[in-house]
């Protein structure tokens, strides 16, 4: 297959492409160094059938997979949002191998300049899948100049300098090309627009979270009991990443504790030591509804000042935080601010009375 081949020429230092993890693993998991997340690419579905869950985005794209295949057409350019860990990039590379093409990679933070995005495009061959990861922190010099290769095959590219400088239109193949955010918002419209398959991301159901679990579990070759997957897979906060990391910390716990196989025991000491609670929270994730509790009575408090007052990027809060909070029913966006739940002050054990002033929820 032309996907499994690796081109001497035009790859993109795939170190680059996945850049966006850095800030996950650098300061969100400071436990996990790259060689770990190297050693997941083993854990990465290779087809649409291996990739769980996401049914009916999944059964879309299949079909517009095979139609593009069945007329020998480049797959129409695509657009994938979601939190980060949920499979963007595996989607990405999954659709090249179902597409039989190659398959090439950058993320817009190493695009610093026009020559480094022509340089990848005049290197693009008929129906390639070129991802962008963290689509939305693009600079306007190169997002034109996406634009019209996205539309018409073509790279605008200035030569000379001053009264003398003209432009040339190079033509591309046609080519598919694939965009990651984890910030829809952020991305200029004009580029949505040009984008002709949308494929959202939601947190994964819980059966969807416990099949990917137990595949894992058999790649890395780790036994591990029924219970044990239920409960790791409701721990994992929605986030297929999440879940095969703490997959490997449970095979640690399960050696030192002298099993032969991940058991629920394992499991539940294994979240204690780790400070994950029932509903899949980390320490952090707790500190962020308390501090909205404590220092602006339950919100609502603007991100900016939030981030600062948690220690965190703005990008990180809302992009890795919030999202999975928000769908907990712990956290609110309001257009004021966040607020926190109910809910919040009872996954706390914090009396609302006590810390009630906004009048906002109470
Ligand atoms: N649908 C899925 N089925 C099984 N494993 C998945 C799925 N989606 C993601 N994964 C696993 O989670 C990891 C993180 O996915 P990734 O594509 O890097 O997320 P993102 O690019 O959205 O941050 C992958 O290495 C893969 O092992
Ligand atoms: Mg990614």
């Amino acid at each position: 297959m032309a996907s499994k081949k690796t081109p001497p020429e035009g790859r993109v230092d795939a170190a680059e492409g996945r850049a966006e993890n850095d800030r996950e693993r650098g300061i969100l998991h400071p436990e996990i160094n790259r060689t770990e997340d190297e050693g997941d690419l083993s854990l990465r579905p290779r087809s649409l059938g291996e990739f769980l869950g996401q049914a009916a985005m999944k059964e879309n794209l299949g079909v517009f997979i095979s139609a593009a295949k069945a007329r020998n057409e480049s797959l129409d350019h695509l657009f994938l949002i979601g939190p980060p860990g949920l499979g963007k990039t595996t989607l990405a590379q999954v659709v090249a191998r179902e597409l039989e093409v190659d398959f090439k990679v950058t993320s817009a933070p190493a695009l610093d300049k026009p020559k480094d995005l022509a340089g990848i495009l005049t290197t693009v061959t008929e129906k390639t899948v070129f991802f962008i990861d963290e689509i939305h922190r693009l600079k306007p010099a190169m997002e034109e100049m996406l634009y019209i290769a996205m539309e018409d095959y073509e790279l605008d590219w200035i030569i000379g300098q001053g009264p003398s400088a003209r432009t040339i239109r190079i033509p591309i193949p046609p080519f598919t090309l694939v965009g990651a955010t984890t910030k829809a918002g952020n991305v200029s419209s004009p580029l949505v627009g040009r984008f002709g398959i949308t494929c959202r991301f939601s947190f994964y159901e819980h059966e969807d979270m416990e099949a990917i679990v137990r595949r894992s579990a058999g790649i890395l070759k780790a036994a591990i009991e029924d219970d044990a997957a239920a409960l790791l897979a409701r721990s994992a906060r929605g986030t297929p990443r999440v879940a095969n990391r703490l997959l490997r910390r449970m095979r640690d716990f399960a050696q030192v504790m002298g099993k032969t196989a991940i058991t629920r025991e394992v499991v539940e000491e294994g979240l204690k030591r780790l400070e994950i609670d029932s509903l899949g929270l980390e320490r952090h994730d707790r500190e962020i509804l308390r501090i909205i509790i404590e220092r602006y009575h339950g919100g609502p408090v603007g991100a900016e000042t939030l981030a600062i007052s948690v220690g965190e990027a703005v990008d990180t809060l809302e992009d890795y935080y919030e999202p999975y909070l928000i769908q907990s029913g712990l956290l609110q966006r309001t257009p004021r601010g966040r607020v926190v739940t109910a809910l919040a002050y009872e996954h706390l054990n914090l009396s609302p009375k006590q810390h009630e002033t906004s009048g906002l929820l109470f």
